[in-house]
């Protein structure tokens, strides 16, 4: 026979010799969720092993993750007062703002991403300002947006990422930025964000479900994959540094689309639901862990992502990292 391609596949060293793709702990991105009031930390119910940190604690785990060798973490804040406005979010002495400084001033090469978006602090549980109909205020949201942005910088923020999915937030921010003096503050859009179900269990800890209505008027319709390109092409005219898709396994073509077309670092978010399934899978000895997840790790990479945020980043790394 001349061709026998499991000659190759033989032993662990060969398969190593001829791997096609392997995921670095470098490239991962680990979410972090921190709390301006103490008494909301603790365990998420629907994503077990992740929690709700207060500020010390969200330092703490930083440093056990760049001692993991993770050298980035996504910051989401969970404020004490929400109200129509958002008016927390752009506050200097906001928890995100804490969390940025006090992860800066405790392991300074971490890289610090904050999410940029409102959902968290609005009351109405929506991505931003609303008008009299309860339509989300595209201009407006903006420009409120740009102020959290600098109020990020300030705090010593390397990247902001926006998840509003409002449209012009890329050029607008970066404007800001630049005009602020913080042109080295680089912007992770989230470029083809989808209206997703698999975001359920992440509105339950960062208690932003909306509380009438949805968010399809503004995140994408998961049907659409041109539509992505396009957003994806806007966004990196805008300015974006790192363009992003999200969620995860159920837009891998849209990945891999993104990546023949376009020459910008492409992160993908394998989300709160991606978690909660596989976590509950592996609850009921339905699936293997390890395994599982080093073949989720493996898919993304091969669909071209160059940067994985995902809740799974911490167990990935405790066994592939080489530790610090
Ligand atoms: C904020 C935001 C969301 C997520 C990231 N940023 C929630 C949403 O859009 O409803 C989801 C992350 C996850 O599910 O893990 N807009």
């Amino acid at each position: 026979m001349l061709h026998r391609p499991r000659r190759l596949r033989r032993t662990p060293a060969l398969r190593a010799l001829v791997r096609e793709h392997r995921t670095p702990v470098e490239a991962l991105v680990m979410p972090l969720f921190v709390v301006e009031r103490e008494s909301d930390a603790g365990p998420i119910s629907s994503m077990p092993g992740i929690a709700r940190h207060t500020l010390a604690q969200c330092i703490a785990e930083a440093e056990r993750l760049f001692g993991l060798g993770i050298n980035a973490v996504l910051l989401f804040g969970i404020p004490a007062h929400k109200d129509a406005v958002a008016s927390r979010n752009a506050d200097d002495d906001g928890i995100v703002q804490r969390a940025i400084a006090g992860i800066k001033a405790a392991v300074p090469e971490m890289l610090t991403i904050a999410d940029l978006c409102n959902c968290e602090y609005t009351d109405h549980g929506h991505c931003g300002l609303l008008d009299e109909r309860g339509e989300v205020r595209n201009d407006e949201t903006v420009a409120l947006l740009t102020e959290v942005a600098r109020s990020y910088a300030r705090a010593g923020v390397d990247v902001v990422a926006p998840s509003d999915m409002m449209d012009g937030r890329v050029a607008a921010i970066r404007r800001a930025l630049d005009g602020d003096g913080f042109s080295e503050v680089a912007i992770m859009a989230y470029s083809a964000k989808y209206a997703s179900a698999f975001y359920g269990p992440f509105r339950e800890a960062a208690g932003s479900t909306p509380q009438f209505g949805d968010r399809r008027g503004y995140q994408m319709d998961p049907p659409n994959a041109r539509e992505a390109m396009r957003e994806i092409a806007l966004d990196i005219d805008e300015g974006a540094d790192i363009v992003m898709v999200k969620p995860a396994l159920p837009y891998l073509d849209i990945v891999r689309s993104a990546r023949d077309r376009f020459e910008t670092p492409i992160a993908v978010y394998n989300v709160s639901g991606e978690y909660a399934m596989m976590e509950a899978a592996f609850e009921r000895g339905w699936l293997e862990r390890e395994r599982s997840i080093d073949e989720l790790m493996a898919s993304f990479t091969r669909a071209g992502a160059d940067i994985i945020i995902s809740y799974f980043a911490a167990d990935y790394a405790l066994r592939h990292g080489r530790g610090r």
